[in-house]
């Protein structure tokens, strides 16, 4: 596996102008409707942005919780899209990219949601020279404070490549990959908010066994777990030397954090992350 993953580039959010531009997202579901909503945050305008899932009636409901458009029909929502995002499930997305050849607008650039599906493989379904961006974003870009990964298609020129960073530049952080890279960043983003949520629960539910309300335990246990990842982010400090700094010899710190691993919590936490690294590897294969 590459370990450079950590230190892809990372490209500033961009000031281009979104008010004009025209999207088109095809399947606004789980994925799709977060997508939609960080590029309205990122400054497209609801009247622009077209959603056609797979009812007209599907698409209204998706609008009206977006606040963007329901297109009457796939070909109204492509048909003067500069950008198109495809949020079906991956075993639809070739088929999909099949059938957009006839109806892709001059020059659209073309966004995948889809795991497992390759750059080349939906470059090939589409009309030759179609610039495609393949994007893998995780669940918290809903509230702008997610990561997105971005793998460039050969056909994807300077200015699109930093037109779709403007669509993601408000999901909280978006860094270029490249594809072989997109299994670590499953294990080290696109999956890790769920368990982060597990680790959350558990501690939670633990805090609420030593005796504190739930709701207590919840938000105490929430504010620590922002408080400790802003406090890396914010000041750089490496998180073992911040840990020994709150580790005061035969403390209570110190006791947690030999129980901590005495089960293993960070062999845990490495084997989850390589197994959804592994199955999104395996995905990939087809
Ligand atoms: N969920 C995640 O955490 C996650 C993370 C990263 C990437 N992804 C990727 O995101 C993509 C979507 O996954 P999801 O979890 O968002 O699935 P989902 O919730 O089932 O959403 C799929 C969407 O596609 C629409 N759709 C189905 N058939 C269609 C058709 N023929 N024409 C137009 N729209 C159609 C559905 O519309 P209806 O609602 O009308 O059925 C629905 O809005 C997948 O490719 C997945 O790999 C997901």
């Amino acid at each position: 596996m590459n370990d450079s993953v950590a230190a892809s580039d990372s490209a500033p959010a961009p000031a281009v102008d979104l008010g004009a531009l025209q999207v088109a997202v095809i399947g606004a579901g789980n994925m799709g409707g977060p997508v939609a909503r960080t590029m309205l945050v990122a400054g497209v305008q609801g009247e622009h942005l077209l959603i056609a899932n797979s009812s007209p009636a599907s698409s209204e409901r998706a609008a009206a919780v977006l606040g963007a458009t329901a297109a009457s029909s796939r070909s109204e929502a492509l048909a003067k899209a500069d950008v198109v995002v495809l949020g079906v499930k991956p075993y639809q997305v070739l088929d999909l990219a099949v059938d957009l050849r006839e109806e892709l607008a001059a020059g659209a650039i073309v966004i995948s949601l889809a795991a497992g599906i390759t750059l080349a493989q939906i470059e090939q379904a589409l009309p030759d020279g179609t610039a495609v961006v393949r994007a893998m974003p995780n669940t918290p870009i809903s509230v702008g404070e997610g990561a997105v990964g971005l793998m460039r298609g050969g056909a994807v020129t300077d200015a699109q490549h930093q037109l779709v960073h403007a669509l993601f530049s408000r999901a909280g952080m978006a860094v270029d990959i490249t594809e072989e890279q997109v299994h670590a960043f499953i294990g080290a983003a696109g999956s890790l908010p769920a368990f982060v949520f597990t680790i959350i629960e558990a501690m939670t539910d633990e805090g609420v066994r030593l005796g504190m309300k739930r709701d207590l335990a919840s938000s105490l246990v929430q504010q620590t777990v922002r408080g400790a990842a802003t406090m890396l982010r914010d000041t750089g400090v490496h998180p073992a030397v911040a840990k020994n700094g709150v580790s005061s010899p035969g403390g209570t710190t110190v006791q947690g954090l030999a129980a901590l691993e005495r089960e293993g919590v960070r062999a845990g936490v490495a084997a989850a992350m390589a197994a959804a690294a592994e199955s999104s590897r395996e995905l990939s294969k087809g």
